[in-house]
C-alpha cells in the first residue's frame, strides 16, 4: 500500500501572515519538507527579503513574495490568480494572519477627586472589535475559501466529480486559532474571533471533503513572536508562564512542526491543541 500521508512536493500552498514568528517558521518547514510553492502573503516590509533568504537557504525558488492586506479581495485574488497561474492549483492554506486589539470588555473610571462625582463606564471599542473580526475571522475563512475553490475549479476541469475515499486528498486547510478561543480576560475580540473559527473549520471540513480539501484548526499557546512579546515581560513572566506545564513560550517552530503534521496526515481532522499545558486562571 502507498503512504498514506500527503505529498506536499506535489503541493502549492499559501501562508498568511508568512512574514511573521509563526508563518515565518512554517514557510521554512513548508520549504524543507519540499513543498513546490509557497504564496509568502503578509503586509511587513520585510516579506521579500525572507522570501529571497529562504530560497538561498533550501537552493530553489520556492517562496514567493506577496505583500498586501489579507482582508482585500482584490490582494487574494490577484494572489490566488498569480499562484495558479504559474504553478496551478492552490491546494494547501495556512491562514495565520492575525493582529492583536486587547483590552477590557468594560472599564469603570471613578477618577473623580470628589466623592460625590458619579464614575463612568468604558466599553471596548467596537471598531476595534469589528476589525479584528474582520482580520482574524473573516479574511482566513475566504482564503481558506479560496483554495477549496482552486481544488474544485482543478477538479472539474479534469472532469472529476464529487470526491471519493479511493482518491488521494486533495488539499488541506489548517487555520491557526489561539487557546484564547476558549476565553481570556482583556482579549473579548481577539477570543471572539479565534472562537469562531472553530464553526467556520466544521462547516469547510463538511463542505470541502467534496473537493477532497480537509480543514483542521490549530489552537496554538504562548509562542515566542512580535505578537506575544508585545503582551511585556512583566505578564508573560507574572501571568502566563506560571499557568503552562512547560514554563515556557512556546518556539515558532514547535507550532510549524504540528501545522506539517496536520497538513500531512490525512487522518487528523478537528482541533488540535499546541499549547505547552496551558490552564488558564482567573483574574
Ligand atoms: N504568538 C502567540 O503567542 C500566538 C498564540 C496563539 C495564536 N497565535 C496566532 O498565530 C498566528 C501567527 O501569529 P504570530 O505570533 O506569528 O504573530 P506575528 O505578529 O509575529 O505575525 C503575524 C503576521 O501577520 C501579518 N499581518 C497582520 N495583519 C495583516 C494584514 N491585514 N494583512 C497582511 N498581513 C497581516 C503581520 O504583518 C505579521 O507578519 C496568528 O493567527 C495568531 O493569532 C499566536
Amino acid at each position: 500500500m502507498t503512504t498514506p500521508f500527503m505529498d506536499l512536493s506535489e503541493h502549492v500552498a499559501v501562508v498568511t501572515g508568512g512574514a511573521g514568528g509563526i508563518g515565518r517558521a512554517l514557510c521554512t518547514a513548508l520549504a524543507r519538507a519540499g513543498v513546490r510553492a509557497i504564496g509568502v502573503v503578509d503586509r511587513d516590509e520585510q516579506t521579500e527579503d525572507f522570501c529571497a533568504t529562504l530560497n538561498e537557504e533550501v537552493g530553489r525558488t520556492v517562496a514567493h513574495a506577496y505583500r498586501g492586506d489579507v482582508a482585500e479581495r482584490s490582494f487574494r485574488e490577484h494572489v490566488f490568480g498569480d499562484l495558479e497561474e504559474q504553478f496551478g492549483c492552490v491546494s494547501v492554506c495556512v491562514p495565520a494572519a492575525a493582529i492583536l486589539r486587547d483590552g477590557y470588555g468594560v472599564k469603570i473610571r471613578s477618577d473623580s477627586d470628589t466623592a460625590s462625582q458619579s464614575p463612568s463606564i468604558e466599553l471596548y471599542d467596537d471598531d476595534s472589535f469589528r476589525k479584528t473580526i474582520e482580520i482574524n475571522l473573516v479574511a482566513p475563512v475566504y482564503w481558506a475559501l479560496r483554495t477549496v475553490a482552486s481544488v474544485a475549479l482543478a477538479r472539474v476541469r479534469r472532469g472529476c466529480g464529487v470526491w471519493t475515499p479511493d482518491e488521494h486528498i486533495e488539499g488541506a486547510v489548517a487555520l491557526i486559532g489561539s487557546i484564547s478561543a476558549a476565553g481570556n480576560s482583556g482579549q473579548i475580540a481577539y477570543s471572539s474571533a479565534k472562537a469562531g473559527l472553530e464553526g467556520a473549520r466544521s462547516t469547510l471540513a463538511k463542505e470541502g471533503i467534496r473537493y477532497g480539501v480537509r480543514c483542521v484548526l490549530i489552537h496554538p499557546g504562548f509562542t515566542d513572536t512580535t505578537m506575544a512579546r508585545s503582551l511585556g515581560d512583566n505578564r508573560l513572566r507574572n501571568d502566563i508562564l506560571p499557568n503552562t506545564q512547560l514554563q515556557r513560550l512556546i518556539q515558532p517552530v514547535e507550532i510549524a512542526d504540528a501545522v506539517c503534521f496536520a497538513l500531512r496526515n490525512p487522518a487528523v481532522s478537528g482541533v488540535l491543541n499546541v499549547d505547552a499545558g496551558w490552564h488558564a486562571r482567573p483574574r
